[in-house]
């Protein structure tokens, strides 16, 4: 699920710097790392992945004019082990706008607008599927009550407390796995 707060074209950064723009009293900041997979278990060189998350105050940026323009979102790539890092805060949950139509259909069935802390990810490169997915943290409030019903157990990661090497207050770590192309394959099998 894409969800409505992406931005096209975030700062291109380099692997292991922060998106970190504004500081907030209630952040915790992490350090996220892990690879980027085939289907045969071999990482993946060279993967951009678009990450993207709401602030400690539960807002993305380009809809708080308090937040400096592409605040907690970046571009970072793999190195040649297919391993990723950056650094970012810890998501926090957020309502989901509800004066609308979607508000309209939560109250009707008497559900909250709130979705469990989360950080969207969109993985690409040629020749694979793009994976555009979001990691949930599996500590939050509103795991098991997602106002849009998009929390798979696959999808739930830990954020832990982060070795003093990594300078952040927490660590999160997590794989995923991407799948090739079928119209690549198909070019590769003529
Ligand atoms: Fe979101």
């Amino acid at each position: 699920m894409l969800g409505p707060f992406y931005r096209e074209n975030p700062p291109v950064l380099p692997k292991g710097a922060s998106t970190i723009q504004k500081h907030y009293d209630n952040e915790e900041t992490a350090y996220y790392e892990g690879y980027i997979r085939d289907a045969a278990g071999n990482g993946i060189a060279g993967v951009t992945l678009d990450v993207w998350e709401d602030a400690p105050n539960g807002i993305y940026e380009n809809l708080d004019p308090d937040q400096p323009e592409y605040n907690l979102r970046g571009r970072f790539e793999t190195d040649e082990n297919g391993h990723y890092s950056f650094v970012a805060v810890r998501p926090v949950p957020y309502p989901i706008p509800d004066t609308e139509t979607a508000g309209e259909l939560l109250r009707y069935m008497g559900h909250h607008p709130y979705r469990p802390g989360h950080m969207h990810f969109i993985i690409s490169k040629d020749g694979y599927r793009q994976l555009i997915s979001q990691i949930y943290d599996g500590d939050s409030k509103w795991l098991d009550d997602d106002s849009v019903f998009a929390v798979k157990d696959s999808l739930i990661g830990t954020f832990k407390p982060a070795p003093e090497t990594l300078g952040t207050d927490l660590h999160f770590e997590f794989d995923f796995v991407l799948k090739a192309d079928a119209a690549a394959q198909a070019v590769a099998a003529e």
